[in-house]
Parts: structure tokens; sequence; C-alpha cells
């Protein structure tokens, strides 16, 4: 079982497509685990994006995720990482495929409305930036046999 943060960015939010991004995953069988809407402040998003510092995007980056409310869930299931970040579409969304999120609502990498962990590590790791441990669900759900093999 993998885990992965997801963000439905300002964007989404301002777009009304946070229930559009959790029906998708929710219909996909993956399994919610915790959600926080929240401003982000300067410091949660220089350590969400560290990796970025220094980039040509980075100071635009900060800004646009700091700039209005957020969406941000943490998400379960077996390949999660994967899963998810299929279900989202590329970064870039004009090379996003057909059907996903990127694809299907976004038009420009600035504004590609969500986030969602690339390694099972980093899953873990941004888990436990955006919450705190009792704020993550351990539950499991009646359906769950017919989804997870
Ligand atoms: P994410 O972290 O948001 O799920 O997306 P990702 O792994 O597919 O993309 P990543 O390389 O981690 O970039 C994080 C976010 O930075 C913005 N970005 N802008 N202008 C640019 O060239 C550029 N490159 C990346 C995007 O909002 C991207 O989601
Ligand atoms: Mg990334």
């Amino acid at each position: 079982m993998e885990r992965s943060l997801v963000l439905v960015k300002p964007d989404g939010v301002q777009r009304g497509l946070v229930g559009e991004v959790i029906a998708r995953l929710e219909k996909r069988g993956l399994r919610l685990v915790g959600a926080r809407f929240l401003l982000v402040s300067k410091a949660l998003a220089e350590e969400h994006y560290a990796i970025h510092k220094g980039k040509p995007f980075y100071d635009g980056l900060i800004a646009y995720i700091t700039s209005a409310p957020v969406m941000a869930m943490v998400w379960e299931g077996p390949k999660a990482i994967a899963a998810i970040r299929q279900t989202m579409g590329a970064t870039r969304p004009w090379e996003a495929a057909p059907g996903t999120v990127r694809h299907d609502f976004a038009l420009e990498v600035g504004r590609n409305i969500t986030h969602a962990s690339d390694s099972p590590e980093n899953g873990e790791a941004e888990a436990a930036l955006w919450f705190k441990p009792e704020e993550l669900v351990s539950w499991s759900r009646e359906v769950d046999k017919w989804i997870f093999e």
C-alpha cells in the first residue's frame, strides 16, 4: 500500500474543481486518509517545494501555491503513486493524456490544478509535512476486498 499527498492547488479550488478531483480518486478506488483546507504559509510552501529552489519558475511557484486556499489530502492504495499521477496527467497540461485532470481542465504548467507525490518515499514525507499523525485516519472499507486484490 502506498500513500500520496494530493493538493488541489489554488487554481483548482477557485475553479470549483475540488469535488471533481476527489470524485475521480474515489471512483478509481483509492482510499482517503486525511484532508485539510488551508491557506499555505510561505514556510510550508518553501519546504514542500525545496527541491525546486533556484529554478527559474520557483518564485512564481511559491507565489501561486500561497495565493489562495488549497485542498490538501492524503490518498492510499496499491501502486497509489503511479495511479494518482496517471489520473492527474503529465505536469505540462498540453502533454497530458486525454481524460486526465490536467488534460481536461488545464492549459499551463503554472496553473495545472493539482500536485501528487512522485515516489512512495516522498508520499510518506509529504504526508508527514502537511499533516499531524492524528489527522491521518487508518480505516478499511467493506468494498476494499473488491478493489484491493
Ligand atoms: P507536482 O509536483 O505538482 O505533482 O507536479 P510534477 O511532479 O509533475 O512537477 P514538478 O516537476 O514537481 O513541478 C512542480 C510544479 O511546479 C510547477 N512547474 N512549473 N514553469 C515551469 O517550467 C514549471 N515546471 C514546473 C508546476 O505547477 C508543477 O506542478
Ligand atoms: Mg513534483
